[in-house]
This record gives C-alpha cells, sequence and structure tokens, in this order.
C-alpha cells in the first residue's frame, strides 16, 4: 500500500501515538471494568461513486485514531482483550474511495492493536488450509451468552423516523436469540474521558484555532461594502486549508446586516453593505479536533457610535467570564455574569427594555473532536477542559448582531485563552480591517 498518499485511509492532517490510544482504551476499560465494550465506527454508505466527505465517529476515533469506515471496536476488561473489527478490503469499491486497511497482522501493526479481525464471517487461510472464522456477530453473541453478561455501548437516541438505529437493531436481534444480557449506555464514560485533553490534543487544538485565526485574518482582509459574503467564506476555507487543516468544524457563518443577528446563519448569500455589522464564526478542523472563534467588524471599517456601544457592551461581558473561568465553575454560573453585565448596563432597545433579553443562548460550550463536545452546563471545570466564551447581542429589529467567541484551556489556576493572537478590542477590530 502506498503509505505517502493513501496512508492505509487515514487522512488526518496528524495523529497521536498509537500508544496514545491504547491507553485511553485501557482506561475506559479499567473504568466499566467488566462485561464487553463495544464502540462502533461512522458507517460510509457513500458506495460506488455517491459523493461526499467520511468522517469518522468522534468517540471511536479518540479511542483508536482510526479513520477507517465500517470497523468496531471491542473491548473485554475481564481477559484484556482489545479487538479491531474491520471490513475485508473491497478492491472494486477501493478504486472509488481509496486503499484502505483490512483485517490482519499489517493493519494490527500499524494501527497498534493486538489483533485486527474480519468484520463478516468468512474463512481465512492458515498454515496452507482455509479456516472458517466467526464474524463480529457471532463472536458478540458468545461473549454475550456468558451468564450475567453485560454490553456496553453508545446508544443513539430512537430518532423521529421510523426505522430504528443500527445498534438497537443489533440488540434486538441478538436480545431474540439470547436468554438476556444488560445493555449499558457508555456514552457518558466515553464523555469523562473526552472532557479532559491530554497534551497531545491540546497541541492539536492550538493548530486548530491557529488555522481558525488565519481564517479570521484573511476575512478581515476582504471586508468591504460590496463583497458578497460566499466570497469571504470559500476565502476561510482556502486559508483553513492553507493552514493545514482538513476544513471546517462547521459551517462557516458570516452574516451581515439583519443576517448578523441569526445565530447559525450559514448560507451565506448576503452582499455586504455600507454601515452594517458582519458576524463572522468560523472555525478549522485540524487532526479531527475543532476551533471556533467570532469576530463581529463593522464592514466599513469603523463602528458607528450604537455599533460600538453594544460591541463594548459584549466585549465586557467576554472578558469578565474569560477572568472567571477556573476550576470549580460551571458553564452555566459563568453565563449568569456575561447576563448580568448586558442586563445591567443602562443600554437599552427603542422600548426602553435592557438587553439582556437579546443575549439568547448559552455563554459555550465543551470545544474537541466536536464543536459542540458533550457535557452541557453542568460540569465543575477542570484544568485540561477546553472551553468557549461567546456572549452575544442579536435586536433583530436594528438589524443589529455582535458574537465575539474565544477558546480556553482550563489550567490549574485559571484559563489560558488559546485565541489570544487574535484581538478583540474595537481599535485593533479596525485596524485588521485596514490593513
Ligand atoms: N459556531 C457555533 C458556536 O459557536 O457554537
Ligand atoms: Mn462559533
Ligand atoms: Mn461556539
Amino acid at each position: 500500500m502506498d503509505d505517502r498518499t493513501f496512508r492505509g485511509g487515514n487522512y488526518a492532517a496528524e495523529l497521536q501515538a498509537p500508544e496514545v490510544y491504547a491507553m485511553r482504551r485501557r482506561r475506559l476499560a479499567e473504568a466499566v471494568g467488566r462485561g464487553t465494550i463495544v464502540v462502533w465506527g461512522a458507517g460510509d454508505d457513500r458506495g460506488y461513486g455517491d459523493v461526499g466527505t467520511f468522517r469518522q465517529d468522534s468517540n471511536f476515533f479518540y479511542l483508536t485514531g482510526v479513520e477507517l469506515p465500517n470497523a468496531v471496536l471491542v473491548l473485554r476488561p475481564s481477559e484484556e482483550l482489545e479487538a479491531l473489527f474491520l471490513p475485508a478490503r473491497q478492491e472494486a469499491l477501493e478504486r472509488w474511495t481509496g486503499p484502505k486497511w483490512g483485517p490482519g497482522d499489517e493493519a494490527a501493526k500499524a494501527l497498534g492493536f493486538d489483533r485486527v479481525l474480519a468484520l463478516e464471517a468468512g474463512e481465512v487461510e492458515l498454515e496452507a488450509r482455509r479456516r472458517p472464522v466467526p464474524g463480529f456477530e457471532q463472536r458478540l453473541q458468545g461473549w454475550l451468552s456468558e451468564p450475567a453478561a453485560e454490553l456496553w455501548t453508545p446508544l443513539p437516541g430512537a430518532g423521529v423516523d421510523d426505522e430504528l438505529p443500527f445498534v438497537l437493531r443489533l440488540i434486538a436481534r441478538l436480545r431474540d436469540r439470547l436468554p438476556g444480557f444488560a445493555v449499558h449506555d457508555l456514552s457518558d464514560r466515553i464523555a469523562a474521558l473526552r472532557l479532559i485533553k491530554d497534551e497531545g490534543e491540546v497541541a492539536l487544538m492550538r493548530q486548530a484555532v491557529a488555522a481558525t485565526i488565519a481564517g479570521h485574518r484573511r476575512a478581515a482582509s476582504m471586508i468591504r461594502p460590496g463583497v458578497w459574503e460566499g466570497a469571504i467564506d470559500g476565502a476561510v476555507y482556502a486559508a483553513f486549508r492553507e493552514a493545514g487543516a482538513e476544513g471546517i468544524a462547521f459551517p462557516s457563518i458570516v452574516g451581515s446586516g439583519f443576517a448578523s443577528t441569526v445565530l447559525h446563519y450559514d448560507q451565506n448569500v448576503g452582499t455586504l453593505q455600507d454601515g452594517d455589522l458582519v458576524v463572522v464564526d468560523i472555525g478549522a478542523r485540524y487532526g479531527y479536533y475543532c476551533g471556533d472563534l467570532t469576530r463581529t467588524y463593522p464592514v466599513n471599517g469603523r463602528f458607528n457610535e450604537r455599533q460600538r456601544a453594544v460591541y463594548e457592551l459584549v466585549l465586557a461581558a467576554h472578558d469578565a467570564v474569560a477572568a472567571a473561568i477556573r476550576p470549580g465553575v460551571t458553564l452555566g454560573e459563568l453565563r449568569k455574569i456575561a447576563y448580568d453585565i448586558i442586563e445591567g448596563s443602562s443600554l437599552t432597545d427603542a422600548e426602553g427594555n435592557h438587553l439582556g433579553r437579546y443575549f439568547i443562548h448559552g455563554i459555550g460550550h465543551f470545544l474537541g473532536l466536536d464543536a459542540h463536545d458533550s457535557g452541557g452546563e453542568g460540569p465543575r471545570l477542570e484544568p485540561g477542559m477546553v472551553i468557549t466564551d461567546e456572549p452575544g447581542i442579536y435586536i433583530p429589529d436594528e438589524a443589529l448582531g455582535v458574537r465575539i467567541e474565544d477558546d480556553y484551556l482550563v489550567t490549574p489556576d485559571g484559563a489560558e485563552c488559546l485565541s489570544k493572537d487574535l484581538p478583540t478590542t474595537v481599535e485593533a477590530i479596525e485596524a485588521m480591517l485596514h490593513a
């Protein structure tokens, strides 16, 4: 296999060492301590000629560093067993989607696993004879027929359509054949590990943030009346790729005028108008890790008096939150700090209402392999967590939206702003537009 180009089907900008993923698997196995742990990779239904991009499931990637489609990870803590199941290589399909590692020793060595087994039942050549080999489902059935068997797997929601997700259908099938095994949702156990970033993850997040900053600088260099939002979106993407990133962590938001008040506007089809603000909320993905940074720019290069007042209020909330990030606080508590500043200001809307009602979202979220990493507002912050701080005020009647978003690594005594190289003050933002 040509490693230089295809890397066995792994395309991330950078991976961590195989030992790092192996250590995460050990930690998960220790945390659960029993039963059969199964983690599913994402499927790839592009087949022969459908277009689209494969992206590995974040939990699976976290535990394996493997981007191959339709893969399954199994851990059996009681016997220290770990196995990666891969589909057999399909050379005709590889003409469409590129060469991939398949089952066997070569892949096991390259990917850092004891065993890489065939997903489907079949046979292998052993000592010059063909031998039958059980596929994944038969092996799983064997493990789950033990007394007091437990299956630990991330459980998807039932969804809104009629068809049950694949994992739930498999469990139902197994239950038909087996007397009874317990099923436990593994999602929270993996989420707990993912919340605390190791050094290698932080290094990748710094790269994602650096690429995102490059995107902002490129966007700022283009902002002026008459420019199409879509052209800025495209230039941001080019800047991400030139910085080595795989692409976007989420669809870029380039919203000017009224669209600056629409939180997840990502159509980017308007034209920048003299006198408007433009919210640019973008994130590069590097080594699968996400950046997520927002700046709000005046299209003509200068904030007017009202825009400046609202901008400085959002900035005051942003800075107060930044100063309060430390181990022990929650995102909910941080939001209250921002809300109190916005609501407590003498600035009002046309009816005389204070502006707290225009801060319509949370203060931020955990950031990592997903732009919105799981965790919600609940967990108390701990060193190694990465969060965003992104207060905003959105007044549709004035077509005036402002959001300022930075990414923070929680440290033992506070926080490090990973995106401190991208300025926030009125003067610095205006200077970026005139650079
Ligand atoms: N770009 C989505 C967010 O900031 O949460
Ligand atoms: Mn964002
Ligand atoms: Mn965000």
